[in-house]
């Protein structure tokens, strides 16, 4: 299995109740590079376009408040079978269903505050790993 990228953000959640460094623990625990790192936030722009896949949703408005309301983690990373292996990490998108040890399951409060983002391909984590840094933030 070839060394790849995924893209994942703390979300607003996550970093208000205090997880970031248990989270970044977990993630470097389980074998993951980190290869850019930034605490930020997105604007309300920032989140429609990033989120412009679920635009047609009925939650999207709410994820796109959400998402902008406070500062984020945002990083890549680097691993064998990158975007799999950290989608299973993270668990189901809805903490309820995430298996125990995931992330979610231990830090996720809802279904729409879901403590993590990551991606789900090899092309959308160079999209959005794009969005966040420029070449010269990505070691
Ligand atoms: P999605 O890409 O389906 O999930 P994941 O983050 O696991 O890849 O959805 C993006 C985010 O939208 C999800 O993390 C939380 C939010 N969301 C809701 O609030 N309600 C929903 O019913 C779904 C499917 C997602």
């Amino acid at each position: 299995m070839a060394t790849n990228r995924t893209f994942t953000m703390i979300k607003p959640d996550a970093v208000k109740n205090g997880h970031i460094g248990n989270i970044l623990a977990m993630i470097t625990n389980a074998g993951f590079k980190i290869v850019s790192l930034k605490l930020t936030q997105l604007t309300v722009a920032d989140a429609q376009a990033f989120y412009a896949v679920h635009s047609a949703r009925p939650f999207y408005g709410e994820l796109v408040e959400f998402m902008s309301s406070g500062p984020i983690v945002a990083a890549i990373l680097e691993k064998e079978n990158a975007v799999n292996d950290f989608r299973t990490l993270i668990g189901a998108t809805n903490p309820a269903e995430a298996a125990e040890g995931t992330i979610r399951k231990l830090y996720a409060t809802s279904m729409g505050e879901n403590a993590v983002h990551g991606s789900d391909s090899d092309e959308n984590a160079a999209i959005e790993g794009a969005f966040h840094f420029s070449g010269r933030e990505q070691f």
